[in-house]
């Protein structure tokens, strides 16, 4: 693990930040079918420089098993394509109406309203079909696809979407906002870890320590967003700033304040760290990882 400023993703990940970004572009090839435009679109928002917080979460709890790499590759890539569509959505005028995202004009700007709703579309079927197709065995695939589906699904992320949309202008709720954050945003986070301990085919106990590492640091990562829309700069981010207030969101500064907030972000992170005891030193980029999810500046 190279050292480095504690706001950067640690640097010894870059080379599997590179392999993913290699399988994401062949996966995003068509040789025959697809609309140019589609095409255009879906890798315009997928290839775009995001920081691969999922699919590296995937492929270094495959390794805290000691899983064979290759085999946690396909997952990784699928849970970034379904994450790449809900970040199209979510800017979508119907919903945050944003104009940046990864330092680009979004998907509905740089191409219109339809190829972004349709290109956010077409990146959920991919993403199980590279799972079942790729994945080292059918069991393995219908497992991912299962956590997968639940994760991205109607009581998870869409479900907190829905719900972050409604409590626009809402009075504060902090159990509310505890439940919105879990789900928009940790439960992704969550099955990332748990899709990396799948394919590895880890025992329950190392899966279910994994799922709860997620989940905490899921809600910590919310929390920094939150801070970081507040606070944060436009230019390293990659997209706007000071939307939050503007669009009435429900948000931890919003609610408990700045330090308050900063406080619980870090405290979530050290209860996170905890559920890797059991784990050695092939859990330290992990480790790593959740300490940059709170100090993080992009
Ligand atoms: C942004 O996710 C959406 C949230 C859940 C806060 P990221 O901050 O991981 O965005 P990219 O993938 O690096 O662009
Ligand atoms: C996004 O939360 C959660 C998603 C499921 C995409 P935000 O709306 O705060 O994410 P940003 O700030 O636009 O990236
Ligand atoms: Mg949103
Ligand atoms: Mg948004
Ligand atoms: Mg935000």
């Amino acid at each position: 693990m190279g050292t480095v400023a504690a706001d950067e993703l640690p640097m010894g990940l870059s080379a599997d930040k590179s392999l993913i970004e290699h399988h994401l572009d062949r996966y995003l090839t068509f040789t025959a079918g697809c609309p140019p435009r589609l095409q255009e679109a879906m890798r315009y928002s997928v290839l775009g420089p995001g920081k691969r917080l999922r699919p590296l979460l995937v492929l270094l709890a495959n390794r805290a098993c000691g899983g064979v790499f290759e085999h946690a590759l396909p997952a990784a890539c699928a849970v970034e394509l379904i994450h790449c569509y809900s970040l199209i959505h979510d800017d979508l005028p119907a919903m945050d109406d944003d104009d940046l995202r990864r330092g680009r004009p979004t998907c509905h700007r740089q191409f219109d309203e339809a190829t972004a709703i349709l290109a956010g579309d077409a990146l959920i079927p991919l993403a199980f079909e590279i799972i079942c197709r790729d994945s080292p065995t059918v069991e393995i695939a219908a497992r991912c696809c299962h956590q997968l589906a639940v994760a991205a699904g109607a009581t998870q992320l869409v479900g907190g979407q829905v719900d972050d949309l409604a409590a626009q202008f809402a009075e504060i709720d902090l159990q509310k906002l505890e439940q919105i954050h879990l789900r928009k945003t940790a439960a992704m986070i969550a099955v990332s870890l748990g899709l990396g301990a799948i394919t590895a085919s880890a025992n329950e106990s190392q899966q279910t320590a994994l799922e709860n590492f997620g989940k905490n640091l899921g809600l910590a990562f919310q929390i920094a967003d939150d801070l970081l829309d507040l606070r944060g700069d436009e230019d390293k981010m990659g997209k706007r700033a000071r939307k939050d207030q503007v669009l009435g969101k429900l948000t931890y500064p919003t609610a408990l304040g700045i330090e308050d907030s900063i406080r619980l972000a870090n405290l979530l992170v050290e209860e996170a760290l905890q559920m890797l005891v059991g784990f050695g030193p092939t859990a330290e980029p992990l480790q790593a990882i959740a300490r940059y999810v709170v100090s993080r500046t992009k």
